[in-house]
């Protein structure tokens, strides 16, 4: 057995790809912002850690900020390619925010999309919900569980929420409603709902945080907890920022969650942080195996002999 077939075989069998999908409240995004060096890089950076990331509270209004963001995400990082998926511009009056999701096209396809019809026009910014599949169905790369054919995901459906600190109760009380009517129509249990919910601190007591239906009713796993801090200023400890996981699948995948303290990763102030977000972006990691497909036991045996034997690995 030669290396290079042990180590597909490794990818196989450990093949345990980490796949994490963010959501990052960029805090008044316009091209203006976007177009000065130091937030372009960081804003960069912290896009290039996802898979998937949904960005808010983008307010551009020339529509250039997005592609001019999307320009240099390839440049800078060659894991991509990246692709975008903007929702319309979404509020109640001439201030409108978009939710702009950036994804690795290569990792994951998007199979639809719309914005969620808030008929009692509950929502400031209506839910851009979509659905997405892991990985994607595309042309597979070598090697990668994709060449298979499998989904492990066939179906993940996310739904973004930025809610305006004024109702942070209501608005979440008909995100249940948004999570019911989505995972109906698509016929898919595998639901993440993320994005700056303001659950926390003065938008949100505790006490009516726990009397949320997202709480109380089974299956919802609040991977950011409540004593998270989500904000970037040191006089500020709220879990404003949040990643609920539903579906057994998704869960099963579940690998590590947290908020991205990219101030200190990136060795800036705070004052220098606060040009990009006052939020920190959220993260969960999950790990698509696909290692149930492929035998990996009679493939770890194998794997194990050709790397302890040598001698039979003439060609290494
Ligand atoms: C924040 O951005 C403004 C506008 O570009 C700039 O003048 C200022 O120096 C920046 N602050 C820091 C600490 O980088």
């Amino acid at each position: 057995m030669h290396y290079p077939t042990a180590f597909l075989f490794l990818i196989l069998v450990n093949g345990a790809q980490a796949f994490r999908i963010c959501a990052f409240n960029a805090q008044r995004l316009t091209l203006a912002k976007v177009a000065r060096e130091q937030v372009m890089d960081t804003l960069v950076r912290i896009l290039a850690r996802c898979d998937i990331m949904v960005l808010q509270e983008v307010v551009d209004s020339s529509g250039s900020a997005i592609p001019l963001l999307l320009r240099e995400l390839n440049r800078f990082d060659a894991s991509g390619p990246y692709s975008t998926l903007s929702s319309p511009q979404l509020g109640r009056s001439t201030y409108v925010e978009t939710y702009v999701y950036f994804y690795r096209s290569h990792k994951t396809q998007v199979l639809s999309s719309y914005v969620y019809d808030d008929e009692d026009d509950v929502f400031a910014r209506e839910p851009f919900v979509a659905q997405f599949s892991l990985p994607s169905d595309g042309p597979g790369v070598h090697g990668s569980p994709r060449s298979l054919g499998l989904a492990v995901l066939p179906s993940l459906v996310l739904v973004p929420l930025h809610t305006t600190p004024k109702a942070v109760e209501k608005e979440l009380n008909a995100l249940y409603d948004v999570f019911l009517k989505v995972s109906q129509h698509w016929q898919s249990k595998d639901v993440i709902l993320l994005g700056d919910f303001n659950a926390d601190c003065a938008s949100l007591t505790k006490k009516r945080l726990d009397k949320l239906e997202l709480r109380t009713e089974p299956g919802f796993h609040w991977v950011i907890a409540d004593g998270e801090d989500t904000t970037v200023r040191a006089s500020t400890h709220c879990a404003y920022d949040r990643i609920v996981l539903h579906g057994e699948r998704c869960r099963s995948l579940l690998h590590t969650a947290a908020a991205f303290d990219f101030p200190t990763t990136f060795q800036l102030t705070e004052e220098e942080a606060l040009n990009i977000s006052d939020h920190y972006p959220v993260e969960v990691e999950l790990k698509l195996s696909q290692a149930h497909n492929v035998q990996p036991l009679s493939l770890t045996v194998l794997l194990l002999l050709s790397l302890l034997s040598p001698q039979l690995c003439p060609a290494a």
